[in-house]
């Protein structure tokens, strides 16, 4: 089931990544508290930083410059040693960005399948720019082009969006089955689920 898993690979930061909505920061917030880990929450910090929303970045400065802060924080807090980072929906698709985090960190992708991730949409449009003017068809062509991204994480996780708790119960017994395996003499590697 696993190829190839990087050595060292349960040392590493756990960055947690997937399709806006599906409860990054939530479920980031709780594996964290469980793990006894910080959190790095990646769109916070360059609201922060910034002093602007990401939506106000989005219009000022433009996706390219988002981008770039992004990159540059993503490197920054996987540099940090082992916590947990909930990164924003589009980190993981940045070509350098992607590389970085399957480089330095355990990237697990919070997985809602699009049936339950179209009743959640209608709540997100308002601060999120890529969601804004978007019928639904756009907003899952998006979905399904960025999944082609999220496939390249270490793990994928299927997460209810209706409850963090349970959904950082299925990212807490996803990890301790890649502990097992990592520590099994014939573990194997790559994306399962
Ligand atoms: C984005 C996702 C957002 C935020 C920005 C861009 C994306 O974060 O980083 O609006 O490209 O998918 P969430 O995934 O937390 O909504």
């Amino acid at each position: 089931m696993y190829s190839a898993l990087p050595a060292g690979i349960l040392q590493r930061p756990i960055a947690l990544t997937g399709f806006m909505g599906v409860g990054k920061s939530s479920v980031g917030r709780l594996l964290a508290a469980h793990l006894g880990l910080e959190l790095f929450d990646v769109d916070s910090m360059i609201e922060e930083r910034t002093g602007m929303s990401v939506a106000e970045l989005f219009a000022s400065r433009g996706e390219p410059q988002f981008r770039t802060l992004e990159r540059e924080t993503v490197a920054e807090v996987v540099a940090n040693g082992r916590s947990v980072i909930a990164l924003g929906g589009g980190a993981f698709v940045d070509p350098s960005t992607r590389e970085l985090l399957i480089d330095k960190a355990l990237v697990v992708h919070l997985h809602l399948p699009w049936s339950q991730m179209r009743e959640v949409l209608d709540g997100l449009g308002s601060d999120r720019p890529l969601l804004q003017g978007k019928t639904s068809e756009e907003v899952h062509d998006l979905y399904l082009q960025r999944l082609r991204a999220y496939r390249k994480a270490h793990l994928r996780v299927t997460v209810p969006r209706s409850s963090p708790e349970d959904g950082t119960g299925r990212v807490l017994m996803a990890l301790e089955r890649l502990r097992h395996a990592v520590e099994a003499p014939s573990a194997g590697g790559g994306p399962m689920s």
